[in-house]
């Protein structure tokens, strides 16, 4: 009895941990990807033409509204914009932790909504922990979404 007593407890210990963990995964698409397309995506749509039919590229050549784009693009130096596991690596965040006076800092001043310190940590956990997009793949509405907020 007391045995069965103590493997209750222990099972009841392992599941509370088990759903700690499930709560504190990352959900790119929910957490993660709001603050690329609120702070980033307006200079890193895919090519298209705007309003009045003319041709506009991805700033850089970045597209940040696809998972190809976002693990593809490479800064100046060849650095990898995400590099899994590593967030002190990965480009997307080395970007917007330079000073704001700095020429690669991103989002310019006053061009787009910088980042929290919260949201910058948010993301390197995201990239520390393998940077899992889950099924998000990309955001087909980013290009009419952008427009409409002109
Ligand atoms: C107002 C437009 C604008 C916004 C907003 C913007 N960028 Fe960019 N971004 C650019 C331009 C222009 C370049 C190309 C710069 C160059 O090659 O000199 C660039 C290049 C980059 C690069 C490549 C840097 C390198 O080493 O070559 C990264 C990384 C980047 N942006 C990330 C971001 C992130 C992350 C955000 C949002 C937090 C963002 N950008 C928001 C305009 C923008």
């Amino acid at each position: 009895m007391r045995n069965i007593t103590k493997l209750a407890i222990v099972g009841l210990a392992l599941g509370g941990i088990t759903s700690v963990n499930a709560q504190d995964k990352i959900d790119f698409e929910k957490e993660i990807y709001p603050m690329v397309k609120k702070s980033c995506v307006k200079c890193h749509l895919p090519e298209h033409e705007d309003e009045r039919g003319r041709k506009r590229k991805p700033k850089g050549g970045h597209v940040m509204t696809t998972k190809v784009g976002l693990m593809e693009s490479e800064g100046e130096e060849g650095e990898k914009f995400i590099v899994p596991g590593d967030s002190k690596k990965s480009r997307i965040l080395q970007v917007t932790l330079l000073p704001i006076d700095d020429e690669m800092h991103f989002p310019p001043e006053g061009k787009a909504d910088q980042w929290t310190k919260t949201q910058q940590a948010l993301f390197a956990k995201w990239v520390d922990a393998g940077a899992d997009f889950g099924s998000w793949t990309e955001d087909k509405n980013a290009i009419a979404d952008i427009a409409a907020k002109k």
